[in-house]
This record gives structure tokens, sequence and C-alpha cells, in this order.
């Protein structure tokens, strides 16, 4: 989602908010609105849909005013509809809300205010904003007071932006681990998610931290901290070109969505409660069987380790192409995990209609309101927010940690759930070692081929790295079973070879080592990556790719495959390759 806003001399704020809206719209969006405040009132169009369509069809840019906001929703509580379109109002329409993040406690809030008489018109989890400051305002609360009150009872991630025909001609609003930037134009002022929304009016930006509070009116802006200290903030005037501006300052979307992978955790994480909810629906399965394509089929492959290892319970992988033609692959008793970022690949559907006759199935997507979404008797989501770079990289990550959450609900697995709460934090130490790996994509990028080998929850992650490769360079990576290689691909194996070996301490480690020998002995060049206590591996490998010593094997695919999704970019931009546009490559693959 993203969210805008602006303060002007003129009463054209609505064409305003609708450029700043396109501007956002790279970040992936269903619904788009906008509110803004003049002499009769506040007005609001909204509706789902592109913004040029919504736009021809509802006028935006004719609402009338000098102050409004504005929205682009990605649907993550409630499907993409015009009810669920941002703004979001009180009761009776005199405060507007605008929103990015998650309120994790919204349910509570909400139960909470209809119980006193609050009526609710949409799904989302921002509306118990709008309520929650007209409760407070009702109470006798000024605007900054009932928003300080409001703010104390959520819960979660938040950067919101308020109206109100109380205290017209003001925008107010707060940021809380989800991005927000002030903008100071010439005695105008603007405010959004990301800075290339307001580059056109404004380069002089001020950066909101967590939990500061912003009032902007006509003769300027104040921020004020938790305590309600006033804070002076430095302008600082930006020099983006508008093509690094459409990425955030990164190179490509692919590059932007490896660095979001700690939040796209970290928001997965907070589905524990709508999870736990999920398995105590559960009948007893005795067998369960993940379906998917392409990197959600890596993902299901670190699934049937992890459930394998921790639940107990046989588990298969079935290609959702293959789904067809395993005619034995599920049965009534089998829970059938589907795995899709987008909800609408043609062959997981495909298997999906099929397994529904036989089994209960459950569908993990981050698409709401996708087609398995509908199909699937159970759904969890995981938020990764929208990707746009072909090549998945955050939504790999998530569906992971959906896994993870699910096998540690099933299995009442409290050290686990504890255990991934860690994984943000270690995900960003991994991502410091991008210079390194910058260096490294420079000695191999003209190989022409590569072997990746792991065993056990290291052999997905192998195939994973090597599918990256293949992708955004173009140069063929087989991702092999470490053990596998003496049965045939050590014949291929000379100096001109490199091996990627992921050898995370655990169970697999030493055999993984002898396999690793065993390719040198033939002239790889190895890259190892693990342990950065492992002086074995250290030695053997010609480059070493290091992990916290505290990440076991059990936990390593949601951290070591980082690197290697690192490694392929800096090789594709090495080798002159669009990373996020690779030839004959598709998103959303929607023909069988
Ligand atoms: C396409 C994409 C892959 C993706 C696969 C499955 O091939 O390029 O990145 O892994 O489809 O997509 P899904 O949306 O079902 O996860």
């Amino acid at each position: 989602c993203g969210i805008v806003g602006c303060i002007l001399k003129t009463d054209k704020a609505a064409p305003v908010l609708l450029d700043c809206v396109q501007r956002l719209e790279y970040r992936g969006y269903d619904s788009v609105g906008i509110a803004t405040y003049s002499s009769s009132g506040i007005k609001i169009r909204k509706d789902k849909g592109k913004i040029d369509e919504v736009s021809e069809e509802l006028h935006l840019e004719e609402l009338p005013g000098e102050v409004g906001i504005g929205h682009v929703r990605w649907a993550t509580h409630g499907l993409p509809t015009r009810e669920n379109a941002h703004p979001h109002t009180d009761c009776e329409g005199k405060i507007a809300v605008v929103h990015n993040g998650i309120i994790e406690n919204y349910k509570e809030l909400k139960d909470q205010l209809v119980s006193e008489g609050h009526q609710f018109l949409s799904q989302t989890d921002t509306e118990v904003i709008a309520h929650l400051i007209e409760k407070y305002h009702k109470e006798g609360f000024n605007l900054e007071g009932a928003i300080n009150k409001a703010i104390s009872k959520l819960h979660g991630s938040y950067a919101f932006a308020v109206i109100s025909t109380d205290e017209p001609n003001k925008i107010m609003g707060v940021r809380k681990e989800s991005p927000l930037i002030l903008g100071l134009g010439d005695g105008e002022y603007f405010l959004a998610s990301d800075a290339p929304a307001i580059l056109q009016h404004t380069r002089r930006i001020i950066y909101l931290a967590d939990h500061e509070t912003f009032t902007m009116d006509e003769d300027g802006i104040t921020v004020k901290d938790r305590n309600g200290q006033i804070v002076d903030k430095k302008v600082e005037t930006i020099k983006w070109t508008p093509e690094m501006a459409q990425k955030g300052g990164y190179s490509h979307f692919m590059l932007k969505e490896i660095h979001e992978q700690p939040e796209a955790v970290k928001n997965t994480l907070s589905e524990v409660s709508d999870i736990e909810n999920i398995v105590s629906q559960f009948p007893q399965f005795k067998r369960i069987t993940f379906v998917a394509c392409g990197t959600s089929h890596h993902a299901s492959l670190v699934g049937k380790y992890l459930f394998e290892a921790l639940l107990g319970l046989p588990t298969d992988v079935v290609l959702a192409s293959e789904f067809e033609f395993s005619e034995g692959a599920i049965d009534p008793d089998s829970l059938v995990i589907f795995i899709s970022q987008s909800g609408e690949t043609a062959d997981t559907l495909k298997a999906l209609k099929i397994a529904n006759k036989k089994a209960k199935t459950l569908a993990i997507v981050n698409v709401l309101g996708s087609t398995a979404t509908r199909e699937a008797d159970y759904v969890i989501f995981t938020r990764a927010g929208p990707e746009i770079g072909v090549a998945a990289t955050k939504t790999y990550i998530s569906q992971l940690t959906c896994i993870y959450l699910l096998a540690a609900c099933m299995g009442k697995n409290r050290e686990l759930l504890d255990e991934l709460q860690q994984i943000p934090d270690y995900m960003k130490t991994v991502l410091l070692l991008e210079e390194d790996i910058k260096e490294m994509a420079a000695k191999y990028k003209d190989a022409q081929d590569f072997f990746f080998i792991g065993r056990g929850f290291s052999y997905p992650t192998a195939m994973e790295g090597a599918l990256k490769l293949k992708e955004i360079t173009y140069i063929h990576g087989e991702g092999y079973a470490a053990g596998e290689l003496k049965h045939g691909p050590l014949a291929l194996i000379d100096d001109d070879v490199p091996v990627v070996a992921v050898v995370p301490p655990g169970k697999s480690h030493d055999r993984t080592l002898s396999n690793v020998e065993e390719v040198k002995a033939r002239g790889a060049r190895v890259i190892g990556l693990g342990s950065e206590d492992d002086q074995v591996l250290s030695y053997e490998a010609s480059d070493m790719i290091k992990f916290p010593s505290q990440i076991r094997e059990l936990i390593s695919p949601l951290l070591y495959v980082v690197p290697l999704q690192l490694l392929s970019y800096h090789m594709s931009v090495q080798r002159g390759i669009d990373p996020d546009k690779p030839k004959n490559l598709a998103k959303c693959v929607t023909v069988e």
C-alpha cells in the first residue's frame, strides 16, 4: 500500500493527489481512493481497480479543496472492493484516514467498538483507526489527543494520515514501522510512503522516525516524539533520478525486494494467530502433500523435510503440472497444501480442482482475492507485499515463514515459534554480506555451468539457488542432492564448473563436506555457505559465505538462500541483463 497527502495554496489538491498516487503505482496495488476537505466537508471517491480506470469512472481529480489524502491499496485484510478501498471514515464521515501497515489487534478493537455502537462498512483493519479517533474525540479530546489515544491502543505496524472536519485545513498522522516521509514545498506541504510520490513537487524531505507524530497546516509542519515533545527535524534535500526513485533508491525491483525480506518475514510472523485458528479446525490428518510450481515448489520441498522432522507425518511434494498423473499422491486423510505467490498459476489451480474432490485443501498465497483463495478449504496469507521482479525472492521467504509457522502450530512447538522471531535480525546480518557477494559475482560471472549442492534441508536451497541463476543470468545451473553427484553429474565437474555447496552446521554437514572434497579433487572452484566457525569448510572452499553460528540446519533454508539471490542478482547485472525482466519468463503463468 502507499499513502499520500497534501496541503496546497490553491484548491487543486485532488489532481495533485491523483498524480502522487500514480507515482506510487510501482508498489503494486488493487484499489485507489482520495479524500479532500472543502467548505462542504470531506468528500471521498474510491474504488477497486487500476488508477486510470477508477479515475476515468469517478473523476477523482474533480474533488474540491486545498487539503487531501490519498491511497493505493494492496489488499491484506478484506478483499479488493470499493468498501475496503481507503480512505475510511468514522460513523459520521467527519474523520477520514489512509493507512499503510497492519493493525494486528484490529479484531479485538473492532469487537469492542461495535459493542459500543460503532458501525463498520469494511473488512479492513484500517477502519478501526477512524472509529477509535471518533470515540476519543467524542470523549472530549481534541484531534491530536484523540489520535494519540488511538495510537496507544494499536498493535502492529502503521503509517497513517487523518483529516477531520472539526479541525479542517490540517493533516495529522504518525509513523511506526511503516515508511512515511514529509515534504516541504513553497508554502505547500506533502506526505507520502515513499519519496517518488512527491518528488515532482519538492525534494526537501523530512524523514519521520518510529513513533513520531506530525501535524501539517498552512503554516508548516510540527513533529513530536512519543512523549509529545517537539522534535527539531532535519530537512534533507534528495538528489534522486526519477528512475532511481521509482525503485525506492535501489537499481532494480529485485534488489529492493531482496532487502525487504526481513520485513516480509516480520509481517508474515504476525499471521500466527490466524494460523493457530486454522489449525484448531483441522481434523486428524495422516498425510501431507504439497503441490506447487517453480520457486513455490522449492518452498514445498523445505516443507517436506520440516513436516517429517517435526510432525512425523509422511509428506510428499508433487509438481502441480504432474499432479494429474500422480494418482496415489493423496487420499481422504490427506491435507493437500497448495503454495502459490500469485494464486493464479494455471497448473496449480488445475491440481487444486482435482484435489478438492478427494481431500481437504489449504492454499498459502500472497494475493488476497486470487482464485486459489476462493477454491481452497483453508487459506493462509503470506505478507510479502507486492512483488514486481519476475524472479521470486521475498514471496519465497514469506512462503517458508508460513510453512514454519504452520509446522510450529501443528506441532505446538513454542521453541520454534520463539526461534522464528530471530529470523528478521539474522537476515539483516546476512544482507550485510552484499558487497563481498558482489565481488564474488565478478569472479564467477563468466562460468557457463554451475552446480549447487546440499543435503536434507539444504537440498531445496541448492535447487532455489540454481533456479535464480538460470532465471536471471541465463547461465546453466543445476541444483543437486549432494549425495547423488557421484551417480552421474560428477562426470561433468572440472575446473570450468564452479560448485556452490550449502553446508550449514547439523546432520548433513560432514557428508556434504566430503562431496566438497570430491568436487575439489576434480578441479572445481567451490563457493561454500556455512557457519562462521566452520574452519574446515573455510579451508576447503575457494570462497566462503559465512553465517551466524546460531543458525542451525533446521532453520537454515530461511537464511542460506539470501546470498544466493544476491549472487545471481549481481551476476545478472554484471552480465548486462535486466534481472527484473528475464527473457521468456512471466511473473504469473496462467497457461498449462
Ligand atoms: C512463474 C514465476 C516463478 C514462480 C512460478 C510459480 O514461473 O516466474 O517465479 O515461482 O511461476 O508461481 P506461483 O505464483 O504459483 O508461486
